[in-house]
């Protein structure tokens, strides 16, 4: 019996091992093409406080929950997370002082405003701190009107990307991305602004990460 453990011991140990080791490669081999990269995501649910003890059917919107598919994470974070462990980038997460509602109608009709009055709307972080560090930007933001969600817009004005590849990442519900990749060649004219993907909000989870992947595989 405790021959029979200590094989079982062994060969856990041995797995965990070749686990790290598979996933440090594939890191360093991302790294090694270049400067380590910066994946800069606005999420829509990292910003209307918290949505813990809350059920699919309590909040009104398919795209918060995804309640059409009932995934569970948002499109943006599926992106987000599968860019940040296939290329080891660092993280930086836009986030607004004063939360979305969660309600979606009344999130649909601040951010209108918030856009059509050009609001410089607060930000927890406006900047990113040792920004220069990093060549490669992936900027992983939804569609909101058929354009830049305002804190994106605030965001991108209060950070200097001269220099820098930003690629263009995207959730919407139709409108592809929208104006999304030209505004943000307005706003950081002196970057080389790149359309990646756009997905659609109600994708599922496990395709958004397996199409995420083939880009990353196809383009780094
Ligand atoms: C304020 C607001 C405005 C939106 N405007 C659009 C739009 O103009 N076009 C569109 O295709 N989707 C629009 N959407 C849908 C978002 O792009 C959608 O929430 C997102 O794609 C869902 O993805 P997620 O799974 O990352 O949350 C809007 C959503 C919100 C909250």
């Amino acid at each position: 019996m405790m021959v029979h453990n200590k094989i079982i011991k062994t060969v856990a140990i041995f797995l965990s091992l070749c686990m790290m080791f598979l996933s440090l490669t594939d890191q360093v081999e991302a790294k090694s093409k270049g400067k380590k990269p910066i994946v800069i995501s606005f999420d829509h649910r990292r910003n209307i406080g918290s949505t813990k003890g809350m059920s699919t059917d309590a909040v009104s919107s398919a795209t918060i929950y995804s309640g059409a598919t009932g995934e569970k994470k948002s499109t943006i974070e599926v992106i987000r997370s599968t860019i940040k462990s296939g290329t080891g980038a660092a993280n930086f997460n836009i986030k607004v002082k004063k939360t979305y509602s969660k309600n979606y109608r009344k999130t649909v009709n601040r951010a209108r405003k918030e856009i059509d009055n050009d609001t410089q709307v607060k930000l927890v972080k406006k900047k990113v701190s040792g920004l220069k560090k990093y060549d490669t930007v992936y900027l992983v933001i939804p569609v909101w009107h058929a354009t830049l969600p305002q804190p994106v817009k605030v965001f991108l004005k209060a950070n200097d990307f001269s220099g820098k590849k930003i690629y263009v990442f995207g959730s919407h519900l139709g409108s592809g991305f929208g104006e999304n990749v030209e505004k943000i060649k307005e706003l950081c004219p002196d970057a080389k602004v790149i359309a990646g993907k756009a997905y659609e909000g109600d994708a599922k989870n496990k395709s958004v990460k397996k199409s995420v992947k083939k880009w990353l595989k196809a383009n780094s």
